[in-house]
């Protein structure tokens, strides 16, 4: 019998559903994968994909990290300067600036607002039947981010639903389609208005830390960020912060319902919740890839990605590689986290900004599910994925709570 031809379209449902066969096909005979409908390369393997986000001045951020933005061969410094659109040194500096920021003090002076949230969209749940992603894993995340960057309450839920439809794809649409577009811009309206209001009157609140901050340029000159940056920046924390934490978090009731015994394990030993928490990153990252361009001829596995290609480094992939995990593919709270680097939070100097803060809250989400539903079940087959850009997980879990 001959095999189907080996296709990775990051476009297609078998993306959307999780493609970890298709990853698995990828590692073993095409590990510098090549897609011809798409004009792409893919790395898949562990020990590909760690040192290529490492090495920045082979795998440039600075054309984008999603295929149609490299495609369109602009540098996007040319627009507003996104820290995760950035190379050395506009990266150093403005990781630096927001490193002062997002100090573990400040992330740990957070718990009150994530206890908060999260209690808040749990105390409305009907233990007999509700929606564990629309109405707990998708409104808390962003209400957390929101909230410490100082947009009013109300406005919250409104800025996921921009997000929502600025990551959302149809099958085989690889650009940003006209809601999407539409989105940004209402997002970067409703932001740009924000900013010039904490000018005008500052408060406590990450708007106005973002007004006062100072960073070095790369002419060596100490500058303020001007109000495209600072509303490009907190568009960014929606995507990066809100989204992620929503598809981890839903993961995490779909994967336990498979898993009782280890939900279990966990109730009776809550020390137990910070190893889950890896193993969702490891086991699903909710950020499945981040592509590059790469800047020279790279000669890998007898391939050579020409100058100019963009490079998907496929995370999803690389913490699921047999070659660097024991079992790969069985979910294990309990597994040895040293066994390899877990990519799930990206890696090298775009590594997550955000990591204490996600692992915060996916970690009192935790704690509280499962104190409000020691035992309980999902009905798999009314279960949806998204349909999104580089972030996979659940749009739909239907969960009751058993007596
Ligand atoms: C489970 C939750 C999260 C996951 C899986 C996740 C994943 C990632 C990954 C993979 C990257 C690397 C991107 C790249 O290399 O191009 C990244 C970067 C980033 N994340 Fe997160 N993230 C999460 C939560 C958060 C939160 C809560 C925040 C905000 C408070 C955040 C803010 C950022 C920012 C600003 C960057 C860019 C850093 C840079 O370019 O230097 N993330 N994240």
């Amino acid at each position: 019998m001959t095999k189907a031809k080996l296709v990775f379209d990051p476009f297609s449902m078998d993306f959307f559903n999780g493609a970890y066969e298709t990853y698995r096909r990828m590692r073993d005979e095409a590990p510098v994968y090549y897609s011809d409908e798409h004009d792409f390369y893919a790395l898949t393997r562990h020990e590909d994909v760690a040192p290529a986000f490492k090495d920045f001045d082979t795998y440039s951020s600075a054309y984008g990290i999603d295929l149609a933005t490299i495609r369109n061969g602009m540098p996007t410094e040319s627009g507003p300067r996104m820290i995760i659109f950035m190379d050395p040194p506009s990266h150093r500096n403005m990781r630096s600036l927001l490193n002062k920021v997002f100090t573990p003090r400040a992330i740990q002076a957070q718990t009150e607002n994530v206890v908060d949230k999260i209690e808040k969209y749990l105390s409305r749940l009907d233990p007999d039947g509700f929606d564990a992603v629309q109405e707990f894993t998708a409104p808390f995340p962003v209400e957390v981010i929101t909230t410490m960057l100082g947009v009013p309450e109300e406005s919250a839920q409104q800025v996921r639903h921009w997000i929502d439809d600025s990551l959302h794809r149809e099958v085989g649409q690889v650009e940003t389609g006209e809601q999407a577009m539409k989105a940004n811009i209402d997002q970067a309206m409703f932001y740009l208005d924000l900013v010039a209001k904490r000018r005008a009157e500052p408060r406590d609140d990450l708007f106005t830390k973002l007004v006062q901050a100072e960073l070095e340029r790369e002419n060596g000159e100490m500058d303020r960020l001007d109000d495209l940056e600072i509303a490009a920046f907190a568009s960014l924390l929606g995507g990066a912060g809100a989204e992620t934490v929503t598809k981890l978090v839903g993961n995490a009731v779909y994967m336990f319902a498979k898993h009782q015994d280890q939900w279990q394990m966990m109730r009776e030993d809550r020390s137990m919740i910070s190893g889950a928490v890896e193993e969702l990153l490891r086991y699903e990252a909710p950020s499945q890839y981040n592509v590059r361009r790469n800047m020279r001829d790279v000669h890998l596995h007898g391939t050579t990605i020409p100058e100019g290609s963009p490079v998907f480094l496929i995370a999803g992939s690389a913490n699921r590689d047999e070659r660097a995990w024991t079992d790969a593919d069985k979910f294990d709270i309990t597994r040895d986290r040293a066994q390899a680097q877990n990519l799930g939070l990206g890696y090298g100097i775009h590594s997550c900004l955000g990591a204490a803060l996600a692992r915060l809250e996916s970690s009192i989400a935790l704690d509280r599910l499962l104190d409000f539903m020691p035992r309980f079940e999902v009905d798999f087959d009314k279960c949806t994925r998204v349909q999104m850009q580089n972030v996979a997980g659940w749009k739909n879990v239907p969960v009751k709570v058993l007596r």
